[in-house]
Order: C-alpha cells, then sequence, then structure tokens
C-alpha cells in the first residue's frame, strides 16, 4: 500500500550536504531525509583528500580564492567563491563540533609541516597547505560523525531505500507561481510510490558521474536530482564540465578506486611506464597542477604511448609515513598486490565529479520556489571550469548551511495546502525485457566516454547527441509502459544528463578548464565569465 507523508523539509540525499542540512534546521522543524539506498551509500562517505578551509595563521582567504578562481579557468563566480570561502573555518568547525575527529600534527608527525593542533594536506592547485581530512578516509569520518547526531535527533526521520521519482510541483504552467511542493517517492523495497509532502524540498543528490563507464563514484551517482529539477522547470549550468580525477587505480579487480591526490601533495610523482616523470612539461606546478591539467596530460601521454596506464609513485617517502597519512589506500593496494612503499602503483584518469548542475543562488534556491539545491547536485558558481580538489565537502557545509537559514526564515509562512494525486500505475505492467535496461545503461556509459571524455571534438559530440536521441525514446516508452523499478529511474535520469552533457558541450566552442575539443582547441578570452546555461522546456513532470 502506498502511503503519504507530510513534512516541513524533505531532504532528498543523504551525504555531506543533506544530513548537514538536516541537522541544521532540526530543532524547528519536521525533517525527512531520504536515501535510495543506505544511508552512507553516497560519494561522502568515500571521500579520502579533505576539507579545504583556511585554516593557518600563515594562509590567507584571499589566497585560497585566487587559488579557486586560477583552477576554474575564468568562470567562477567571484561572489560564490568568496562566500564559500570566508565561511570555510566556520564549517570545519561546526564539523568538529558535530564530532568529526581530524588527523592532528602529532598522529603523523614524522614530518611535521604546521604549528598547531591539525596537520594539513595540499592537493592541486592549493597553494598553500590548507586541506584538513582525517587520514586518508576523510568522508567516511564526516559521513560517520553526522550519521550519528542525525539518528538520534527526535524531529528527522530517515527513510533508507527511498528513491525520488520526480518532484511535484502546485502549478504545471507559469514558473513564476510554481512551487515544489513534495515529490512522489519510490519505496525501493516494498515497491510502492509514495506522496511525501513538504513545505520546502532540498536537493542533495550528488553528481552524475555514472554517466561514465571508468569513474572513481560510488553506484548512486546518477545525475537524479540534477534530471527531477530539469523536469520541473530548474535552469542547468555548465554540465560540459565533468572532471576527470587523474589517478584512479588501474585494476581489473578494482578500476574505479581513488589514489587521492593528497598523495602528490606530499610528495608522490607521476611516471612514464620507462620511469620518467613527465608532468613539468605540461605546467610548472607538475603533479600539483589543477586536476583539468594533470588529467589531459596523463591522457595525453598514454595515447601517445598507446599504453593502457602510467605510475604514481610515492617510493621515495619514508615506509612509515605512508603507512600513517595513507592506511586506508596502503592496506587496499597491498590487498590487490601492491606495496605502496615499495611499487609504482598503475594510474589511470576516471570520472569523478559534475561541476556543473541546477542553478542555485547564495541561499540555495533554484528557479522554482521551495526547491533548494546543495552539495554536488548544485552549480553555485564556485567551481567555474574545474572544481579544485577539496572544495567539493566545503561548499556541501557552507551551501547547507545556507539553505537552512533560509529555510529557517520561510518555514513558519508555509502551508501544506495543496494535495498531491496518488502515483498513477493504472496503465502499465511489470517488464518483461528488463534486458533492455541493462544493455541501454551500459551502451550509454561506453559511448559518454569514448565520444564525450577527456578529449572531445564536434563530430563525436554529435554522434553521441544522435544515440542519446535513440536511447531516449526508448526509454520513454519503456517509462509510460512498464512499472517502475530503481534502475530503470536511473537510467532515464541519465539519459537526462547525457544530453545535457552533450548540449553544453556542443555549445561551448572553445577549449576551456575541463572541456577540451579539437575542433577549438584554443580558450577564448571573448568567452570568459561566460556559463552555458540550459532553460528547459515546459514540460509536464509527472506521470
Ligand atoms: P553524496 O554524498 O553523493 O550523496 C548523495 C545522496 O543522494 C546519497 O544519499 C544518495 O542515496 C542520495 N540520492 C541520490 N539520488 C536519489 C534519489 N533519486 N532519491 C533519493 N536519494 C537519492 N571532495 C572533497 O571535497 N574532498 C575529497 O577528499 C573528496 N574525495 C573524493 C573521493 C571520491 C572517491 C569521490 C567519489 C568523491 C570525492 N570528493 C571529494 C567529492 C565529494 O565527495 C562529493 O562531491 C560530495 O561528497 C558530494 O556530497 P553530496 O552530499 O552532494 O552527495
Ligand atoms: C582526492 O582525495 O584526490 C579527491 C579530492 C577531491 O575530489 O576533492
Amino acid at each position: 500500500m502506498a502511503q503519504g507523508y507530510d513534512f516541513d523539509v524533505l531532504v532528498i540525499g543523504s551525504g555531506a550536504a543533506g544530513l548537514s542540512l538536516a541537522l541544521l534546521v532540526a530543532d524547528n522543524a519536521k525533517v525527512a531525509v531520504l536515501s535510495k539506498n543506505k544511508i552512507s551509500s553516497g560519494s561522502t562517505s568515500w571521500a579520502q583528500g579533505g576539507i579545504a578551509a583556511v585554516l593557518d595563521d600563515r594562509d590567507s582567504t584571499q589566497a585560497h580564492i585566487e587559488d579557486t578562481l586560477k583552477a576554474g579557468a575564468g568562470l567562477c563566480d567571484y561572489e560564490a567563491v568568496k562566500f564559500v570561502v570566508e565561511h570555510g573555518k566556520e564549517a570545519i568547525n561546526w564539523l568538529i563540533a558535530n564530532g568529526a575527529d581530524f588527523t592532528k600534527d602529532d598522529e603523523v608527525d614524522n614530518e611535521k609541516v604546521v604549528e598547531g593542533d591539525y596537520h594539513l594536506t595540499r592537493e592541486g592547485g592549493h597553494s598553500f597547505r590548507r586541506v584538513i581530512h582525517s587520514a586518508d578516509a576523510t568522508g567516511k569520518e564526516v559521513q560517520i560523525s553526522l550519521e550519528k547526531q542525525v539518528r538520534k535527533h527526535p524531529n528527522i526521520t530517515l527513510f533508507e531505500h527511498h528513491m525520488a521519482v520526480d518532484l511535484v510541483s502546485n502549478s504545471k504552467k507559469n514558473i513564476k507561481t510554481q512551487k515544489c511542493i513534495g515529490a512522489y517517492i519510490l519505496d525501493t523495497k516494498r515497491g510502492n510510490v509514495d506522496v511525501f509532502r513538504a513545505k520546502t524540498t532540498v536537493l542533495a543528490t550528488g553528481g552524475a558521474s555514472r554517466a561514465y563507464l571508468y569513474t572513481s563514484n560510488p553506484d548512486g551517482s546518477t545525475g537524479d536530482g540534477i534530471a527531477m529539477a530539469w523536469r520541473m522547470g530548474c535552469r542547468v549550468a555548465n554540465m560540459e564540465f565533468n572532471q576527470f580525477h587523474p589517478t584512479c587505480l588501474y585494476h581489473p579487480e578494482a578500476r574505479t578506486f581513488l589514489l587521492t591526490e593528497a598523495l602528490r601533495g606530499e610528495g608522490a610523482v607521476l611516471r612514464l611506464p620507462n620511469g620518467k616523470r613527465f608532468m613539468d612539461r605540461f605546467d610548472e606546478r607538475a603533479e600539483l597542477a589543477p586536476r583539468d591539467i594533470v588529467a589531459h596530460a596523463i591522457d595525453h601521454e598514454m595515447k601517445r604511448l598507446g599504453v593502457d596506464c602510467l605510475y604514481l609513485d610515492i617510493t621515495h617517502k619514508d615506509d612509515q609515513f605512508i603507512k600513517d597519512h595513507f592506511p586506508t589506500i596502503y592496506k587496499r593496494c597491498l590487498k590487490l598486490g601492491y606495496d605502496l612503499t615499495k611499487d609504482q602503483i598503475p594510474i589511470v584518469p576516471a570520472a569523478h565529479y559534475t561541476c556543473g548542475g541546477v542553478m542555485a543562488d547564495l541561499n540555495a534556491r533554484t528557479d522554482v520556489k521551495n526547491l533548494y539545491a546543495i552539495g554536488e547536485v548544485a552549480h553555485t558558481g564556485l567551481h567555474g571550469a574545474n572544481r579544485m580538489a577539496s572544495n567539493s565537502l566545503l561548499e556541501c557545509l557552507v551551501f547547507a548551511k545556507a539553505a537552512a537559514n533560509d529555510i529557517l526564515k520561510i518555514i513558519n509562512k508555509e502551508k501544506l495546502t495543496d494535495e498531491i494525486k496518488p502515483w498513477d500505475e493504472s496503465l502499465v505492467t511489470d517488464s518483461d525485457e528488463e534486458v533492455v535496461v541493462s544493455h541501454n545503461w551500459n551502451e550509454l556509459r561506453h559511448f559518454m566516454w569514448d565520444y564525450v571524455g577527456i578529449v572531445r571534438s564536434t563530430r563525436r559530440l554529435q554522434r553521441a547527441a544522435r544515440r542519446i536521441d535513440m536511447l531516449a525514446g526508448e526509454i520513454r516508452e519503456y517509462y509510460s509502459t512498464f512499472r517502475i523499478k530503481p534502475d530503470l529511474l536511473e537510467l532515464r535520469n541519465l539519459v537526462t544528463v547525457a544530453d545535457l552533457i552533450v548540449h553544453s558541450a556542443l555549445s561551448r566552442t572553445e577549449s576551456r578548464g575541463l572541456h577540451y575539443t579539437l575542433d577549438f582547441p584554443e580558450t577564448d578570452s571573448e568567452m570568459d565569465g561566460r556559463n552555458t546555461v540550459l532553460k528547459p522546456p515546459r514540460r509536464p513532470n509527472s506521470r
């Protein structure tokens, strides 16, 4: 039996962004937090390197701002960058107050780097050590501490294995009077579609890197929030800037395992199969250049030499130093037959982060009233054409707080008056062709990797666009004929997101940051500051 629920705040997503938001409003609001899988199944739990913030007196907000702008290759929104950086320290202190345990200097004291309590590491693009971390498993620490607080808060109800299908609005016609009044939610264990009504709804659904064959991301990064917001009528920006992380382990059994950039921050170097370093040929910052530059250089060298991988090497550092700083990676590599203290590790780039997303302002408001977007799902202007390492978790925390403040201002003025009609399954049957979904999933991720990857061309993008059109037609038919299941919903969302990525890429007639195309290999200075903003056609948003 389908259920109906009423909440003040419906939070779709239970990573750093969603859990922080829930905690920040819960003393004054009745909150639902949804996760389509287990609560800890998002990217947050997998984050390794850390969180960037100005925590050392010798560092400065101005330096963090400048580094972010530089990495963002002329497309960051200055106000958004300033806003996030200025709230960095406060966000870290809030996490610590909520139980997050970060690595102290004396825990890795064989190389004492800064005075003071916490050890700060370094990553690409940062001109200063400013990444606070919990060894090499920062995300797990953040997720666990926030989860603990959320589980004991009496005003928060957690719904695991509940997947948002679509947002619901009061009016489908006029963007000016339209507001979000809740969502249809598939209870993935029981198969019902429940109705959640809410005064405010927050998208905290993470990114879309699963659109690619090789990715560092967990299975659930399928861009659901971006696709749902798009169907509801929100603008989406800069989807061409999908970030590829330079160093994922190249191994048949663990292709997606990340080797944190902090390894390079602590001295690891990249090598060709003949043992030679090469990054200084591409950028004076060598291994610590921003990610777009390093990933592109690796891709270039792999293609030039016709090899399947390159190598990351930290063997010149002291064994104990490596084990203290990178215990998780050390153990994982050892299990797979590589000793980080003795072996060079084979690496390849993989899809890692969605810089674009649902357009949100400094209060995290989207184009639709009472709908917010925070974390990786959002485009706030912080990352521009290339996100700087460890700015993402920071963005989750700062915008969770901004959204919480805004929600608390409006929540008492809003009423749950609009009814939402129950989900209609009268015209659909159970599918007898599940293979269509898995086949289309594979096809999409393969051609996105081949045609819309690190190096693009107009012809490859057009080829991808034609395939997306075909898949979209099949998915539409499948969706309106058969009862919905999570993998169908994810595929439907991924096809929408892939379409947004390809159309954004086609419309950018230059190379910049993470978007590199053979047809327009130069950066066009006339396009500085020009974002790719896509506006959805007005369409009904539910069955
Ligand atoms: P996520 O943590 O991805 O959570 C998304 C949530 O949404 C999940 O709970 C999921 O179940 C839920 N969800 C999605 N769709 C639906 C739906 N339809 N219905 C219901 N629920 C849904 N960033 C840094 O700043 N520092 C790092 O060191 C770092 N390391 C990283 C390492 C790895 C391997 C990866 C993959 C990413 C890393 N990042 C790092 C990026 C960062 O982890 C993510 O950008 C960030 O955690 C995103 O948080 P989020 O709360 O927006 O989403
Ligand atoms: C990493 O640890 O290399 C990932 C950091 C990030 O994505 O910000």
